[in-house]
């Protein structure tokens, strides 16, 4: 093979020769590439066989220009040729060779006196000329040596460049033999049946090796914020919602949260309603009826929204729209025993019929935290707030009055990001409404303040993505999770 016949050449010169001087000459004399020269040599001297020295010449070589003139001749040359000893008209001459060919050449036949343009007529003013510039740079071409006028001429033409060339001197290294001995880097069974193992040379272990790049074992960006924000609410005292229903009725969805059965948002727009099952089989009865009677005529202060509350509608199965929905199921199960205040919070996936683009996806995840005590007020809940966005690097924070169903007062919730330089909506918040706790039989001094966001906001954020489709979905950008390092240092 060519590797070994290289090699073959290197080892066997140096045991009959103090040193190979100059390995351009070298691969020139034994016919064998430079570059199959140069990765022995390299290889050789690693292994410390030879010693090698760097020796670095600058070199001429053709320009593409210098290229052209070498193979067909100087433009001089050619438009001298063109111009008939009785002479010719600027316009024919001119329509006889390309433009660039006429216009160097008519400026350098002037410039060595071998042509005289009138006004209309160019005449030879000598016999013949010698095409001195393209044996120039034909001898350069050959690595002949040139005068260095001529060098400098050339240069100025643009026809020649300088170019560094490589190469090494060789002579034995400390561990020279005239054949490379293969060593072994691994020990093998048959090594050690044969006996052979004893005479083996090993390959060193190269400690500084780096490492075949891992595969696999990547975290999704949504994953790692999911934890981020697991361990704040944590930190701050809040419970985990059992959140493994994707199914929920649009009692517990929508009703329960004194949410209109005309509202908008329950529109098959919105909400991916479910064929089959089409509609749920329990609920509880009793609060049911006081659900029905607070939308239809209102109670607990409160006037209804004066409609007649369908149980059908109800009953109806569908992709829940919010977590809020969870949120729901839990105060009421906290209201059926003896009062206790409680922190919940959740990150989990919600659905909603929206047309997909930048920003939105059909289904999202959404994290959701509520404190429900006694005496609770808004000041509470601005302050819970900025509690939790500044754990999570977002300090600056604005509110703006905003309108839920469940909620009353609501608040949207800005944030200012410093690298965006503007104030972005990081999500939505409220105090739920008596309308809603006091149907379940929560005690009257209890409130509940609550927020919500979405999980791939934060996230699109923090990771600067600005699709949120390479980020979730059928078209997620695969390299962009694992070009993400496992863990991120600040925010
Ligand atoms: N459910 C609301 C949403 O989907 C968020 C929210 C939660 C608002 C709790 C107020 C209180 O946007």
């Amino acid at each position: 093979c060519l590797e070994s016949m290289a090699e073959e050449a290197v080892l066997g010169y140096l045991e009959k020769n103090e040193e190979i001087s100059d390995s351009g000459k070298f691969a020139e004399e034994k016919g064998i590439n430079h570059d199959e020269i140069v990765n022995i040599i390299k290889s050789l001297n690693g292994f410390r066989l030879v010693d090698a020295q760097d020796i670095k010449k600058e070199r001429w070589v053709l320009t593409p220009e210098g290229d052209l003139y070498a193979k067909y001749g100087s433009p001089e040359v050619l438009l001298f040729s063109a111009v008939p000893p009785e002479g010719i008209t600027r316009e024919e001459l001119q329509e006889k060779l390309k433009s660039s060919i006429y216009k160097i050449g008519s400026t350098q036949a002037i410039k060595n006196k071998w042509i005289e343009m009138g006004k209309s007529q160019v005449s030879r003013k000598v016999q013949q000329v010698d095409d001195k510039v393209r044996s120039l740079l034909i001898q350069i071409q050959n690595g002949e040596v040139v005068s260095s006028e001529d060098i400098d001429a050339l240069k100025r033409r643009k026809l020649i460049s300088s170019q560094i060339w490589k190469g090494y001197s060789v002579k034995k290294g400390p561990k020279y033999a005239p054949k490379r001995k293969k060593v072994a880097t691994d020990l093998t069974r048959e090594n050690l049946q044969r006996g052979d193992w004893k005479e083996l040379e090993f390959k060193e272990y190269n400690f500084l090796a780096k490492g075949q790049p891992t595969e696999g074992g990547c975290l999704h960006p949504l994953l790692k914020v999911r934890r981020q924000i697991q361990m704040i609410f944590l930190q701050m005292g809040f419970e985990e919602m059992p959140t493994n229903n994707f199914v929920e009725s649009s009692f517990w969805n929508f009703d329960a949260l004194f949410q209109p059965q005309q509202h908008p948002a329950r529109d098959s727009h919105d909400t991916f309603f479910l064929k089959e099952p089409s509609t749920t089989r329990r609920l509880p009865e009793d609060y049911v009826e006081r659900v029905k009677r607070v939308h239809e005529s209102g109670g607990y202060g409160s006037r209804g929204y004066g409609y007649e509350w369908k149980r059908e509608e109800a009953n109806k199965n569908l992709l829940r729209t919010h977590t809020t929905a969870v949120s729901s199921r839990m105060l009421y199960a906290l209201a059926q025993g003896p009062f206790a205040p409680k922190r919940y919070y959740s990150i989990d996936r919600v659905f909603r019929n929206e047309a997909v683009d930048r920003t939105h996806l059909a289904e999202f995840h959404q994290i959701e935290g509520l404190i429900c005590d006694r005496g609770l007020t808004l000041g509470h809940l601005i302050g819970v707030l900025h509690d939790f966005f500044s754990r999570l690097g977002m300090s600056k924070l604005k509110f703006k009055p905003a309108y839920n169903p469940y909620t009353e007062p609501s608040m949207e919730i800005f944030s200012y990001h410093e690298g965006l330089q503007k104030w972005v909506e990081i999500g939505n918040s409220g105090m739920f409404r008596p309308e809603m706790l006091l149907p379940m039989g929560l005690p009257e001094d209890v409130q509940v303040i609550a927020w919500g966001l979405s999980l791939e906001r934060p996230t699109m954020i923090l990771y600067g993505i600005d699709n949120i489709r390479d980020l979730f979905g059928h078209k997620v950008d695969l390299s962009l999770i694992k070009r993400n390092p496992v863990c991120r240092l600040g925010l």
